[in-house]
């Protein structure tokens, strides 16, 4: 079974995603509330560890690429490594880009979601620094297989999914969003074009959540002007 995926967002008031192009807090509110608050809204749901982009994990994987010599042919299933019981990081990168200098960030495991083209010697290196692994099909776009691995490989309950709006997006197209949890944050952003909470590339028509409709759970105004807003996602009436 796959985990309850929740996907715990910060935005501006125009829904767009990069923190630092926003308008600054109003005067006498705290400035570095948008990361503080984030954060204590995502420890609130004791979740087991949380999925970004490949291009989000870029900052917590910073190591260099690792020559594997003399590599075995390694089997195409999730491998566990040195994770201690520790809550996870999960990236999805199929094309094993990224490099790692550790087995955890902040205490938190990494576990990378690979297509099954990646070299082994690429495995070779994730095994080498203790880093997990689970793949997403052959191409690495069966985002549902590879959630399932997480529940059943690695017994993940709960995780949040923490963008960036290209990882959203294609989780919202392929279904597997049961909860949106949304902050926004009282600044603007204001230019066309940057990234918001889902940037699905589809064809022109495509709806990317068709099918579904969001009930509303919460709302709630935190510090600052802060604004929680929580739905669940549930088969629209069409639908069914
Ligand atoms: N405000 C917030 O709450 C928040 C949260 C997270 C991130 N951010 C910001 O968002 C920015 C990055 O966001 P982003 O949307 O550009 O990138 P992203 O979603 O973090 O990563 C996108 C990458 O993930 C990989 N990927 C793997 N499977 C995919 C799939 N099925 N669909 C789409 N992508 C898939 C692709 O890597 P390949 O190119 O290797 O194929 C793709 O380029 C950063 O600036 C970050 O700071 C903001």
């Amino acid at each position: 079974m796959r985990p309850k995926i929740i996907c715990h967002m910060v935005a501006s008031i125009d829904g767009r995603l990069l923190p630092p192009r926003w308008t600054p807090p109003a005067k006498g509110v705290d400035r570095g509330i948008v990361s503080r608050i984030y954060e204590e809204v995502a420890d609130s749901f004791d979740a087991d560890g949380w999925i970004i982009g490949r291009k989000s994990m870029e900052d917590f994987a910073t190591g260099e690429a690792h020559d594997a010599e003399q590599v075995v042919a390694l089997p195409r299933t999730s491998f566990i490594g040195d994770r201690r019981g520790r809550s996870v990081a999960v990236a999805v990168d199929p094309g094993g880009k990224l490099h790692y200098t550790a087995s955890a960030v902040d205490g938190q495991h990494f576990i990378t979601v690979l297509s099954e083209r990646v070299s082994d010697g690429y495995l070779a290196e994730l095994r080498h620094k203790g880093v997990s692994y689970t793949f997403a099909g052959e191409d690495g776009s069966d985002l549902e297989h590879a959630m399932r691995a997480l529940g059943e490989d690695f017994g993940i309950r709960l995780i949040l999914l923490e963008g960036g709006g290209l990882i959203n997006g294609s989780f919202l197209k392929a279904g597997l969003i049961d909860e949106m949890s949304l902050l926004v944050y009282p600044g603007v952003d204001g230019l066309a074009s940057v990234p918001s909470i889902f940037e699905y590339h589809g064809g022109e028509n495509e709806r990317p959540a068709a099918g579904k409709s969001l009930r509303h759970v919460s709302t709630e105004t935190l510090e600052g002007g802060m604004v929680w807003i929580r739905y669940a996602f549930e088969a629209s009436p069409e639908a069914s």
